[in-house]
């Protein structure tokens, strides 16, 4: 069965559990970063199966988190994948494969853990490209709205030589877009992501001059 095939059917089940989301992690991210996986899986390798199936549910914790009100490690979401997958007809190895996916999608090299699985590898990419571009912008302000971020505080200076392996708070969303988002390029792991990052990347930065030219009263 064709990777698609398995997402069609899965597709309600999916839906169901991120309706309502405004974190930026609702169920169209998932859409995208399924796109993405395949599209990079086209050029690197690892299984097709496996990539778009973790990557269409690697975000199930965000939905947990909303509804505990604290932070839910990727770990914890795989019981409730194992229940979405018990829906399609699939192999115990190809689940568990999947599994692993999830539960490392979010333990990065710059964090000092190596995940090694090409699988991994793709979702963490795809995951990140998200992050990026127009689209990263739109999420970043929308997460910050549904967590009390302010947009802008002038007050705290930018810095793009900040520790963003650190993972604090960021005081405000553009903030987020120094500490983080500009550097994303260089963190993807495979060099289909490096190269499909650039123009991405480049976005966020003419946008962030953009607002602080407007925000300083210059434009
Ligand atoms: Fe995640
Ligand atoms: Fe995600």
């Amino acid at each position: 069965m064709l990777v698609e095939e398995y997402i069609e059917q899965l597709k309600p089940f999916v839906i169901r559990l991120f309706e309502g989301d405004s974190s930026g992690h609702d169920y169209w991210h998932l859409e995208r970063t399924k796109n993405l996986a395949l599209k990079i899986q086209e050029t690197e390798g690892g299984d097709k199966i496996v990539i778009g199936l973790a990557a269409y549910l690697h975000d199930i914790h965000r939905i947990m988190q909303n509804e505990k009100g604290s932070f839910v490690e990727p770990k914890e979401s795989i019981p409730k994948v194992k229940e979405i997958l018990a829906n399609i007809d699939l192999d115990e190895e190809t689940v568990n494969k999947i599994c692993f996916v999830i539960e490392n999608h979010e333990i990065y090299s710059w964090h000092g853990n190596n995940v090694e699985d090409i699988n991994t590898l793709i979702v963490q990419d795809a995951d990140n490209l998200d992050a990026s571009g127009a689209i990263g912008i739109g999420r970043c302000f929308s997460y910050g709205g549904s967590n009390k971020m302010p947009m802008y505080d002038p007050s705290i200076p930018l810095k793009e030589d900040y520790d963003f392996t650190e993972s604090k708070n960021d005081p405000s969303s553009i903030h987020h877009f120094y500490h983080k988002l500009m550097k994303l390029e260089e963190t993807m792991n495979t060099n289909t992501a490096k190269e499909m990052a650039k123009s991405r990347v480049q976005f966020i930065r003419d946008f962030a001059e953009e607002f602080l030219g407007e925000w300083n009263g210059k434009k």
